[in-house]
């Protein structure tokens, strides 16, 4: 996610502006960028890559003089990972420059109109907007110019902006993405998050949805979205630097897990509109979507778990056939393709070799691609034909949480997209599908906040030797992601089953106290998850199951229950997963592993 700060002051701003950068690195980046005011302009510097070429390129900022400025981590969301991409950016005379994180849902229809007044823009961002907006409502009062542009946007936001005429002010504003103030003795700050600011105060003011602070070197004001003062409180911060990286969380993991109701809000809203999916970057026809003879979605590890979900959803609900590969089989395998299947492609990184590889085979015979990526600007965004993005924000925790949940959504939006389009389903069943989506973040929320339930739980299987995952169709889909992420954090041996093969042979492994996790939440399959569970659990098994609030019957087979809120069957994976992504975290925890950086695993692929 970008990162801003922004400080006015005694001092030099620029290596303020960078030691602050430095400070957000961690919540990932491709491009970083600065904006000074120098005694009579504003000065931008940008550079792609790392934060160490604008320190290089500004002399660690010496070379940027001047007291007041604005600075920028940019993890590209619209437009690819460019100098010119990269923030701060300004209006057309370079009067005004803005810093932005988030994103600006109405930035087509906003940019289309700035273009018939002239304006004139020089990058892909939808935060190039912003500026030019700021611009046309700029009268002398900065003030009245931000409240105008807060009531024409749509989305989220966290700017921070300098108007040249009035030099001795940072601004800053936010809805949906987090911002800070800081109050030093020498200056003010802002900044995205508290260890930009820790170095040179304590003492920060946690800005709201909707209001606006204005600081000079001296004093902090704030103001609500219609310009009136407010009065907010000030705390002082205790954590330790590395604790406010991750937010007052223990790992990375456990944050990014916490970070999954935005995740979801984030990639389902600017897709629904008006209780109609609308996937505007998709750029397939009515006609190509009824032309599709079947779908093929190749990817590896968590990203093919999500394929394997989607397979139900996509046949259960648009009546299209699919098929589910794994990457690294399906380059070599000389697969035949249809020319009319589309191939799906989902990464989070966007770089995994063999996912990228697939896609070259598909795109060589001729067939069309779309990738589901997180990382805009990656080799396999950049490479598809088509592209969806997930909003999960950059995951820095090894094993996937909040990309994965971003992945399954993505799906759910195309399969309703696709049924609509084929007439699969009927638009009241849409009105319904849309509700039970719009209802998952706060239900995702429900279940986080279940949290010390599952850790006590999961206290007492760290030193487990095996532990088996079972479920039918979708829960099986669940099962093989829930026993992906005990292994790879904890290390204990796990595997995922179709719950009616198990006793094709696998059983024989069943001892007194193994841990079997069965997932039943497709109604239609209860009866049959429950034999599977009574014929493990007489074998000696220990049963976990995670089911749907109101299945009490299963009390009768299992030892242990987890329930998961009600929705629709298709979407009950985005729920069911939340107790097992804690399992296998707090299991791991329990153990004393790297959460973050389990042995042996990267968090891109980028080797066969
Ligand atoms: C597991 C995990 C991996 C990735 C896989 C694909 O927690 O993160 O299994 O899902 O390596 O990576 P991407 O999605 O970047 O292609």
């Amino acid at each position: 996610m970008c990162g801003i700060v922004g400080y006015v002051g005694k001092s030099q701003a620029a290596p303020i502006l960078l030691d602050g950068l430095a400070k957000l690195e961690y919540r990932g980046y491709d491009s970083a960028g600065i904006a000074v005011y120098d005694g009579e302009h504003l000065v931008g510097k940008k550079a792609m890559g790392r934060l160490k070429v604008l320190s290089e390129m500004t002399h660690d900022g010496a070379s940027m003089p001047g007291y007041v400025g604005i600075g920028h981590t940019r993890w590209a969301t619209h437009g690819a990972p460019t100098d010119n991409n990269a923030h701060p950016h300004f209006n057309e005379d370079e009067t005004i420059a803005v810093v932005h994180n988030g994103i600006i849902e109405n930035y087509l229809k906003l940019k289309k109109k700035l273009l018939d007044k002239g304006y004139r823009f020089q990058s892909d961002t939808d935060t190039e907007v912003v500026a030019h907006l700021l611009d046309y409502y700029y009268k002398g009062d900065p003030l009245e110019a931000i409240t105008k542009v807060m009531h024409r946007v749509d989305g989220s936001y966290a700017l921070g902006i300098i108007f040249a005429d009035q030099p001795q002010y940072v601004y800053a504003v936010r809805k949906d993405s987090p911002l800070i103030v800081g109050k030093g003795q020498d200056g003010n700050l802002i900044a995205s998050d508290v260890p930009a600011v820790l170095k040179y105060t304590r003492d920060v003011c946690f800005i709201e949805n909707q209001e606006i602070a204005r600081l000079s070197e001296r004093e902090i004001d704030f103001f609500n979205v219609d310009g009136e003062p407010i009065e907010k409180e000030y705390k002082t911060i205790e954590w330790d630097v590395n604790a406010a990286e991750k937010g007052g969380y223990e790992h990375f993991m456990l944050k990014e897990m916490y970070e999954q109701p935005k995740t979801v809000r984030d990639t389902l809203s600017p897709r629904l509109k008006d209780n109609q999916i609308e996937i505007e970057e998709l750029g397939l026809t009515d006609e190509e979507i009824r032309a599709i003879s079947r779908i093929r979605i190749v990817a590896c590890g968590s990203a093919y778990h999500t394929g394997v979900t989607a397979k139900y959803v996509y046949e259960g609900m648009a009546r299209i056939p699919v098929e589910v590969d794994l990457a690294s089989e399906f380059r070599y395998r000389n697969p035949i393709l249809d020319e009319k299947e589309l191939v799906i492609i989902i990464s989070q990184s966007g770089e995994t070799a063999d996912s990228l590889a697939a896609l070259r085979e598909a795109k060589a015979r001729g067939n069309m691609t779309l990738g589901i990526v997180n990382v805009v600007g990656s080799s396999i965004a950049r490479e598809a034909d088509k592209v969806m993005y997930t909003w999960a924000g950059p995951e820095i925790a090894v094993a996937t949480t909040k990309a994965y949940s971003a992945q399954l959504i993505a799906h759910y939006l195309l399969a309703l997209k696709f049924s609509t389009v084929r007439g699969t389903i009927t638009e009241e069943e849409l009105a319904g599908y849309i509700t039970d989506l719009k209802r998952l973040p706060e239900q995702i929320e429900l279940l986080l906040n279940n949290k010390e339930r599952i850790q006590r739980f999961a206290n007492r299987y760290v030193s487990a030797k095996d532990v088996f995952f079972i479920g039918r169709g979708i829960d099986y889909a669940i099962s093989l992601e829930g026993s992906l992420k005990l292994k790879e954090i904890s290390y204990i041996h796990s595997e995922a089953y179709a719950a009616g093969e198990l006793k094709h042979g696998t059983i024989s492994l069943i001892e007194d106290g193994t841990l079997v996790s069965a997932v039943v939440t497709q109604e239609d399959l209860y009866k049959k998850t429950i034999s599977n569970i009574v014929e493990v659990r007489t074998r000696g098994a220990f049963v976990m199951a995670v089911t749907n609030e109101g299945n009490t019957e299963i009390e009768k087979a299992a030892d242990y229950v987890i329930y998961i809120p009600q929705t629709n069957k298709y979407f009950t994976n985005s729920l069911a997963i939340i107790p097992l992504q804690l399992f296998g975290y707090y299991v791991a925890v329990g153990k004393g592993c790297d959460v973050d950086k389990p042995r042996n695993l990267a968090k891109s692929v980028t080797v066969e």
